[in-house]
């Protein structure tokens, strides 16, 4: 695993940002693996800034989200649709048809489940998987507890998470399930980016730099994973402890 810190959230995305363009650009043709919540939108924003500014950014990228709320439509302002439209794909030159998102109102959600699997099997799997992560551990909405073994699935919210997304819910109760990606699923990307911003994650990245792996904690499953690049800002990262740096 390999630590990287930055002085400040800005600093974060902007180290964040230049992994994404210089993957786009190195293979446009790439599939990557995104993340929603607060932690990737100073992200998103430089990369819209600095692909508004190219001609062709995104023409032939593909992109799968991590997950996507179960029982809500793609257009209500909670979904994770609408907010990949929002901080990213209604601002660059992306295709419709490379942007996928698990369909969360699918009639038979395990029919869908599985189809997500196949549809990044049959992109060439992810090059790239961006992660925030979740102050309990999460990462996508693998919430602890989950086998390490786990694909596509569909998951309970736990009551904190609930609460953490709860902004986006005003006029109805967050979702009480998801479609996620399995930490199988995730763990297949060829290389993981995890960033981790605020004193909100300061306990979750120090239990992520002890090094323990367990059920208890998803994130700690990166540690079975041979290219996992970790953005902590200072906020987030605790000091007197050395960070483990082999695998
Ligand atoms: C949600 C998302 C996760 C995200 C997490 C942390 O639960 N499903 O993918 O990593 O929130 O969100 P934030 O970045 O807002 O702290």
């Amino acid at each position: 695993m390999n630590w990287e810190t930055f002085q400040h959230y800005d600093a974060l995305s902007e180290g964040a940002a230049r992994i994404f363009l210089d993957a786009i650009r190195a293979d446009p043709k790439v599939a990557l693996g995104l993340p929603t919540g607060n932690t990737p939108l100073g992200m998103y924003a430089r990369i819209v800034a600095d692909c508004s500014r190219e001609y062709r950014c995104f023409r032939d990228v593909v992109v799968f989200n991590l997950d996507e709320y179960v029982g809500i439509p793609r257009d209500h302002p909670g979904s994770y649709f609408t907010f990949m439209q929002r901080h990213l794909f209604g601002h660059v030159d992306i295709e419709a048809a490379n942007t996928h998102i698990p369909n969360g109102m699918a009639p038979d959600l395990k029919v869908e489940c599985a189809r997500y699997e196949r549809s990044i099997a049959s992109a060439g799997g992810l090059a790239i998987t961006f992660l925030g992560l979740g102050s309990n551990g999460h990462i996508a909405f693998n919430e602890p507890g989950t086998p390490f073994d786990s694909r596509t699935h569909v998951v309970n919210l736990s009551e904190s998470t609930r609460r953490a997304n709860a902004a986006f819910f005003v006029d109805q109760p967050v979702p009480t399930h998801a479609i996620t990606m399995g930490i199988a699923t995730i763990l297949d990307s060829r290389q993981i980016v995890l960033m981790a911003s605020g004193a909100k994650k300061r306990d979750a990245i120090t239990r992520l730099r002890s090094g323990t792996q367990g059920r208890d904690f998803p994130a700690s499953a990166l540690w079975t994973h041979p290219n996992v690049h970790v953005l902590v800002d200072e906020a987030a990262w605790s000091m007197g402890m050395a960070p483990r740096q082999d695998k």
